[in-house]
């Protein structure tokens, strides 16, 4: 039997740093509101110029150099993006490109915050069925590019940056169980209304946000696919010895890992210094906590996405 693990994890943040402090001279805030409401301290934004698939290459050549691989082992390629360089070709064609490698399938998947949480469950599948051995798969945004500066509300929120793993085929079992959900009835709460018509921009091209209903809904999404997960592969939620769900705001994430019972210490948290990179959150956490040495062989990680769509899910993996 064929199973999927993770071979090797990249990520890349663009070099512009923005503080709480900065933004409080465009918008009225504060760094106390914006720390103590989100955990939020500092983000990441792209350069002029810089796209996601610019990011994602970075990121890319990290992760399948961590594998140990070379980019020709790569036979599929899927990037979670809300910000794509164009409206089509996918970004994940430009970057097979960047990579210098032609021919293996490569799309994008478009679900906002729980992105690289459906591209990885997806590639999980190809991986499993026999039909990639080496899957790229990333999230990628510049998120801040889709912001109203002149919005408090939703502008302090977000940054930009990349995260990618390669997923390999493996005699044993990495990924254990994934659940993804969505209901397009919420559509509204969290959306970016615009889109290009017959040579024009139509409708709003910013991020508009109802916060309160996402906060109550995400938290209670969490809670819910990490059970399905959990359930799915009998592990108990006492075994989970990291949790990386969206980084989106620490009090979702606190609320999510108090509700699965589990210590504080295993919330993987890197939303003080990256802040919400939608698409891109998850693997950037991911990537850190492997480098640093936080996640070990043999131990159970817990990844979440909940975001625009509405979209949810969870993957359950042994290290
Ligand atoms: O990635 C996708 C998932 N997205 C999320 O998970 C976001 C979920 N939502 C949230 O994280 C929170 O709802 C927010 C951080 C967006 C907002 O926090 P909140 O505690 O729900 O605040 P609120 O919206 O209830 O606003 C409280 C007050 C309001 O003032 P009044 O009406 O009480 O006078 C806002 O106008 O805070 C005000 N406010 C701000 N004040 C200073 C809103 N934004 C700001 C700001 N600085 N940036």
């Amino acid at each position: 039997m064929t199973f999927s693990r993770i071979a090797g994890t990249g990520s890349y943040l663009p070099e512009k740093i923005l503080t709480n402090d900065d933004l409080s001279a465009l918008v009225d805030t504060s760094d106390e509101w914006i720390s103590s409401r989100t955990g939020i301290r500092q983000r990441h934004v792209a350069a002029e110029g810089e796209l996601a698939s610019d990011l994602a290459y970075e990121a890319a050549r990290r992760a399948i150099e961590n594998a140990g691989l070379v980019p020709t082992d790569i036979d599929l390629i899927i990037v979670a993006t809300t910000t794509p360089d164009m409206v089509f070709p996918s970004t994940a064609c430009i970057l097979q490109a960047k990579l210098g490698i032609a021919g293996c399938p490569a799309f994008d998947v478009q679900a906002v915050c729980t992105g690289f949480v459906y591209a990885l469950a997806t590639a999980d599948l190809y991986v499993r069925a026999g039909k990639a051995k080496n899957a790229l798969v990333l999230g990628s945004e510049v998120f801040t590019r889709l912001l109203d500066w002149s919005d408090r509300a939703t502008c302090v929120l977000f940054g930009d940056g990349a995260g990618a793993v390669v997923l390999q085929a493996s005699p044993e079992p990495g990924i254990l169980a994934s659940r993804l959900h969505a209901d397009g009835a919420h559509a509204g709460i969290l959306c970016v209304r615009g889109n290009v018509d017959r040579g024009s921009l139509l409708g709003d091209p910013f991020v508009r946000m109802d916060g309160n209903t996402v906060f109550k809904l995400a938290v209670k999404a969490l809670a819910d696919a990490a059970e399905e997960v959990l359930g799915e592969a009998g592990v108990s939620a006492s075994s989970v010895d990291w949790f990386i769900p969206h980084q989106a705001n620490i009090r979702i994430m606190e609320a999510t890992t108090r509700r699965l019972g589990l210590p504080k210490e295993r919330l993987v948290s890197t939303v003080a210094l990256h802040g919400n990179t939608s698409a891109a959150s998850v693997p950037l956490a991911l990537d850190e906590a492997v480098r640093n040495g936080s996640v070990k062989r043999g131990q159970h990680v817990l990844l979440e996405g909940v975001g625009g769509g509405f979209t949810w899910g969870a993957i359950l993996l042994k290290w």
